[in-house]
């Protein structure tokens, strides 16, 4: 099942006309990625959803992913537990659980592997961070997970640095220690009453890379990683046109846009249909689709949102833009 039902704030304004696991990552939608990368035999694919529920499903009803998807709606959002507790009648084995803005190089066949092995109501991902005081730290013994310290203030107080990464294999028990129809969360309550109630709970650490999509520079960075784990350093969508463009360290730029002579991107990502004038410089910032940025305009640490368009010239530093607002 994929957590899919978040707001998405920190995203806005590119979240305020679209869920935050359809905006793309590298030219693919994030829930995309997740899917793409299941085990062959996992037959089901369960979304827990409410913001921007439309939007979903009619992205899945153009788009074959190769198996079952089944959006389940939550009339409020009921928080990570009571999320994964919304779904439990589309669930009858052991299930994966995904973060809809995470992406990863988590190998899931060994994640599953050591779950077996291992036993226990649930395996949780974990990612070494250097500094733990923005994430569910984990204090360990051996591979068995003994305490969970969310958000320690100091790092002192963080018993490892092995972090939540946010995926999770679990055991359909799991669904009896989850109160139905109120908001839960899994990582401050349900993970810490299993362990309470002397159930199993076991961490798998790994390797590679580890991105948070949720906010503007977390999200460059996690377009940034995808792109050099593909090898590449610039990635330009079908039907999309440059004259003379310059690409500087790294850009994405997605289907059918227009970059107009003499300009330069820079670190940023230029969703569908974006059109970027002549000489204009868009530097680590993300402009949404359909947006449309005048001649000789400079954008640095912006997000433009859908369909706004930036009058030429217009120098904007670290500024977000409404959908359709006119920026002069
Ligand atoms: P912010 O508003 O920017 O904090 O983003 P968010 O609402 O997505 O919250 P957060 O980044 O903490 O959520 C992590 C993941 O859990 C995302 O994939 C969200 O879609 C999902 N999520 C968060 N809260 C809920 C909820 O109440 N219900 C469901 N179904 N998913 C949720």
């Amino acid at each position: 099942m994929i957590l899919a039902g978040g707001f998405g704030t920190r995203l806005r304004p590119l979240t305020l006309t679209c869920p935050k696991p359809l905006v793309p990552v590298a030219n693919v939608p994030i829930i995309r990625r997740i899917v793409e990368k299941l085990p062959d035999d996992v037959d089901k694919v369960v979304l827990a959803v409410n913001y921007k529920l439309e939007q979903l499903r009619d992205y899945f009803a153009h788009n074959d992913v190769g198996r079952e998807v089944v959006l389940v709606e939550e009339r409020q959002p009921l928080g990570t537990a009571g999320a994964i507790k919304n779904v439990e009648a589309e669930v009858d084995g052991p299930f994966f659980v995904f973060n809809g803005d995470v992406l990863d190089s988590l190998d899931l066949a060994s994640f599953r592997r050591f779950h077996e092995k291992r036993g226990g109501l649930g395996t949780i991902s974990l990612w070494e961070v250097p500094d733990p005081r923005h994430f569910g730290v984990m204090e360990m013994d051996g591979e068995r997970i003994v305490r969970f310290v969310e958000k320690p203030q100091t790092k002192e107080e963080a018993p490892s640095h092995l972090a939540n990464a946010g995926t999770y294999l679990l055991e359909p028990e799991v669904f009896d220690f989850i109160p139905a129809g109120k908001a839960v969360s899994v990582e401050r309550e349900t993970f810490p009453a299993l362990l309470q109630a002397g159930r199993r709970l076991h961490g798998f650490p790994f390797g590679g890379y580890w991105v948070d999509a949720g906010r503007p520079d977390t999200y460059l960075h996690a377009n940034e990683t995808v792109l050099h784990a593909a090898g590449r350093k610039v990635l330009l969508g079908p039907g999309t046109t440059h004259e003379a463009a310059t690409f500087d360290d790294w850009a994405v730029v997605g289907a059918r846009c227009r970059v107009g002579a003499g300009a330069t991107i820079a670190r940023s990502v230029l969703l569908d249909g974006v059109t970027v004038g002549a000489r204009a410089t868009v530097r680590d910032s993300i402009v949404g689709p359909g947006a449309r940025v005048g001649d000789d305009a400079v954008l640095v640490e912006c997000v433009v949102g859908e369909g706004a368009a930036i009058e030429k010239g217009l120098l904007l530093k670290n500024v977000k833009v409404d959908p359709a607002a006119d920026a002069s």
